[in-house]
């Protein structure tokens, strides 16, 4: 840079396309711990304040509907102290974020089993939700206890009791209704997953609704995932070319 020229400020890049439902997968938790020689669970403690900052930026990125993995109905078989550790982290966040949650515009979801939850995380969910329900801004879905295959079963056997009830004929069976039975109901479908962590599958994460979305992987592990990281993610999927089969 020469001694006169001022340093030119780059500027925003802007986000007029943006996903209207973009999926997380908070992946890299245990990597990042063990690099540092700390235990897994650190991992997860870093994840969640990176969760936390992460999901303010995707309200002001304009997104309408974001959904975070943070606990697979696979996640159970790991060693039971990182399963209750990653428990009292999503227990305290929903405590600490009571008083958030009603200063904020965002609805806060829960998509997943919680029947098999400890019932105390069950009614912070339930308040959670009840607090955030009137919320006209961003839809804030945390998938916990949540599989795509387990999700689609259930949608299943409720088609399939709703039958024997008559309340439904089989012709009357169509993607809608398969779709109107998820979690996700009502939502849109899922525009663009993101992984960081350098893996590359979608691991049971919202497979119905994924059906056209466009992928952005990143080796970063997501406890050192910033807001600027999400900006180019966003940015390369601004650039994608979405077809739906179409030409
Ligand atoms: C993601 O990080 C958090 C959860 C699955 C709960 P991981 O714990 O999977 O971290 P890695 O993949 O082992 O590094
Ligand atoms: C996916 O990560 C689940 C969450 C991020 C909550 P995993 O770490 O469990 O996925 P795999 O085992 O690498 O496929
Ligand atoms: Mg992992």
């Amino acid at each position: 840079m020469g001694l006169f020229t001022k340093r030119q400020k780059q500027p925003e890049p802007t986000f007029d396309v943006v996903p209207a439902h973009l999926g997380i997968i908070m992946d890299g938790n245990g990597r990042w711990a063990k690099k540092r020689g700390l235990p897994r669970q650190a991992g997860h403690v870093t994840g969640a304040r990176v969760f936390r900052t992460i999901a303010k930026h995707c309200e002001k990125r304009g997104i309408s509907t974001v959904t975070f993995y943070t606990f697979s109905t696979e996640n159970w078989k790991r060693p039971p102290e990182e399963v209750e550790a990653i428990m009292n982290l999503l227990r305290q966040y929903l405590k600490e974020s009571l008083e958030d949650f009603k200063k904020e515009n965002i609805r806060t979801r829960f998509i997943g089993d919680r029947s098999v939850l400890a019932p105390d995380i069950q009614e912070l969910m339930a308040e959670a939700e009840e607090a955030t329900a009137h919320k006209t801004g961003m839809v804030l879905n945390l998938a916990i206890n949540y599989g795509g295959r387990a999700e689609l079963t259930t949608a299943m056997r409720r088609i399939a009791e709703e039958v024997r009830e008559g309340a439904l004929v089989p012709e009357a069976i169509d993607e809608d209704c398969i779709t109107e039975r998820l979690y996700t109901a009502g939502q849109p479908d899922v525009d663009m997953i993101l992984r960081p962590s350098g893996e590359y599958r979608l691991s049971n994460f919202l497979i119905w609704q994924c059906a056209y979305a466009e992928y952005v992987f990143d080796e970063i592990l997501w406890p050192d995932f910033t807001v600027k990281d999400l900006d180019r993610a966003l940015e390369a999927y601004a650039g994608r070319h979405r077809r739906f089969g179409g030409v």
